[in-house]
């Protein structure tokens, strides 16, 4: 009461001067003034509130039921709060059409266009990730479940205090995938795991709970064989797939956590995708029983002279026109130097750890171009990779008839360049019209035996080389892998 008062009084005293101008009095006595007024609020606070009380005790006061009603428009305006969030969440399509034509080829994204990614260091991979601080703590929300349309499926991002009505909050992980092309084709589907491998190292091997695969933005309920296979592996459980399936259509769907990849490797760094397919290699051999103990193979064998080559053959289109004359000039090569083993293996019927196995054996793959050369990083590292194309392909097929030569610099092995035939079908409109490719694409690979037998020769010689260095400077062997 006292200090009420003396403020009070404060308040008298600077008004009774009016010659003053104000502001200066103000200004002048402020700080002071401020602690008075303050002491003023902090009383008529404390004695209203002791009033309160007292009234409480008694509900048939007037006072009561004004503190309650006062109480419950506190209350309800935070809910309005809530719901004007939850309001505002707004689901744009996952498939932006003003990105999906030539601006898509310009390295627009139109998968969740408005979106932003981010790179932790140089070389890393380009993600996504919800809640963060990017998101301003909002997790990512999707109705996403049609696999025809990809504009209509769409995403939001959310509060977790404020989701959206009808919310299926999905705990855990959540791995989102966009890819270009699909999940069947092993290069073009390892193309796509690569950054979430990438992730999973930088991020205390944590493992997803589930993925969610677009294709175009169109949900896709499953991974080929061989990339299923290839991800049980390494993250040391069969994938889940996530199509919504128990959620009713329209419901919105928010991730607890969730990781988004729409550049599958781009722009990683070399030595990042080592990382990457080193981990791979290492979990793909632990999880098919191929023993990982070099040492053991040492024992056994004098590992300065095994050379393993394996002719890798495909059927239809890019196989030899003869196989037979083919693996007759690897065998009459191999057989010439001690401690080669010639393996032939048919791509199209090799599970997943035949191929796991093969490749451990292989120092030297001979192969067609087309996806069984995927396989190459589960070769040791620094082994060699021989390559033949069909007639027509160095002029028309583009910079993709390169991915192997890439493959092979981020795994961390060695191309041993290409042989082209040239010979083939004859092409109707000229050999450099685009219209062959479809004719080229389809081609079968002839065989030089002198070419052939020389090349092969070369690339054993440098191999026989290289495994007689590696020897003597005793390279301790890798004995574990990245994570477990
Ligand atoms: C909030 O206030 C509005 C308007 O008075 C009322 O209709 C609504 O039921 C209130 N909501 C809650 C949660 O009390
Ligand atoms: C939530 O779902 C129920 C049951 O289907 C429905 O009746 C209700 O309208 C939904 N609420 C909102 C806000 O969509
Ligand atoms: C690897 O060995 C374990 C234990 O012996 C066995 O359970 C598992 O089925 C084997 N995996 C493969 C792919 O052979
Ligand atoms: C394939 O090559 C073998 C060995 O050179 C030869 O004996 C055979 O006739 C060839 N087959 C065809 C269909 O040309
Ligand atoms: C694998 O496929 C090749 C080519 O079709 C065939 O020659 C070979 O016999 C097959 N091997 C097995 C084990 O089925
Ligand atoms: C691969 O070759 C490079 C260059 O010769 C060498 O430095 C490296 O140690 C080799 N790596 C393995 C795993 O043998
Ligand atoms: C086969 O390769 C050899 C060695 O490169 C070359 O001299 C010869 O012309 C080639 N033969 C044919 C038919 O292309």
């Amino acid at each position: 009461m006292a200090m009420r008062k003396e403020a009070s009084e404060l308040a008298e005293r600077s008004s009774s001067n009016p010659n003053k101008p104000h502001r200066h009095t103000l200004s002048f006595y402020s700080p002071k003034l401020s602690f008075y007024i303050f002491s003023a609020c902090v009383t008529i606070f404390v004695i209203l509130h002791i009033k309160a009380l007292q009234t409480d005790q008694n509900p048939t006061s007037s006072l009561w039921s004004h503190k309650h009603q006062q109480q419950r428009v506190t209350t309800n305006t935070t809910a309005t709060m809530a719901e004007k969030l939850r309001q505002a969440v707004t689901f744009l399509p996952l498939k932006d059409l003003r990105y999906a034509g030539p601006a898509a080829l310009q390295g627009h994204t139109w998968f969740m266009s408005s979106m932003y990614d981010k790179q932790d260091e140089e070389g890393g991979a380009q993600y996504q990730q919800f809640p963060s601080p990017s998101s301003h703590g909002r997790l990512l929300c999707l109705k996403g479940r049609d696999n025809h349309d990809g504009s209509r499926n769409s995403y939001a991002l959310a509060f977790p205090e404020a989701l959206p009505h009808n919310t299926t909050l999905m705990k855990g992980l959540t791995f989102v995938s966009y890819n270009h092309y699909n999940y069947d084709n092993i290069w073009h589907g390892q193309s796509a795991v690569v950054p979430f491998v990438s992730w999973h190292i930088k991020n205390s091997c944590a493992v997803p709970d589930r993925w969610i695969l677009y294709h175009w933005g169109e949900i896709r309920a499953r991974m080929g064989v061989w990339l299923g296979s290839l991800m049980e592996a390494t993250f040391s459980g069969a994938p889940r797939v996530e199509v919504f399936d128990d959620v009713e259509e329209g419901r919105p769907v928010c991730f607890e956590k969730a990781v988004v990849m729409r550049h599958n490797e781009g722009g990683m760094s070399r030595e990042k995708r080592l990382e990457v397919f080193d981990l791979m290699r290492c979990k793909a051999r632990l999880y098919c029983n191929v023993s990982l103990d070099e040492q053991n193979y040492k024992s056994t064998h004098s590992v300065t002279k095994r050379i393993g080559v394996t002719l890798f053959m495909r059927t239809g289109p890019r196989s030899f026109k003869n196989d037979t004359a083919v693996i007759g000039i690897f065998e009459r090569e191999c057989a010439k130097v001690d401690g080669c083993r010639l393996m032939v293996a048919y791509s199209n019927n090799l599970t997943f750890c035949d191929q796991v196995k093969v490749m451990s054996l292989t120092d030297i793959l001979v192969s067609p171009h087309g996806a069984q050369l995927t396989n190459m990083f589960l070769m040791n590292r620094n082994s060699s990779v021989m390559e033949f194309f069909p007639k027509g392909w160095l002029k028309l097929a583009g910079v993709g008839q390169y991915v192997y030569h890439w493959i092979a610099s981020w795994s961390g092995m060695r191309h041993k360049g290409a042989w082209r035939d040239p010979d083939g079908d004859t092409c109707q409109y000229g050999e450099d019209d685009r219209r062959c490719m479809s004719i080229y694409k389809h081609g079968k690979i002839g065989h030089n035996e002198t070419y052939f037998a020389e090349w092969t020769r070369n690339v054993i010689d440098e191999v026989k080389t290289r495994k007689m260095e590696e020897a003597k400077m005793a390279i301790p062997s890798s004995n574990g892998c990245s994570c477990i």
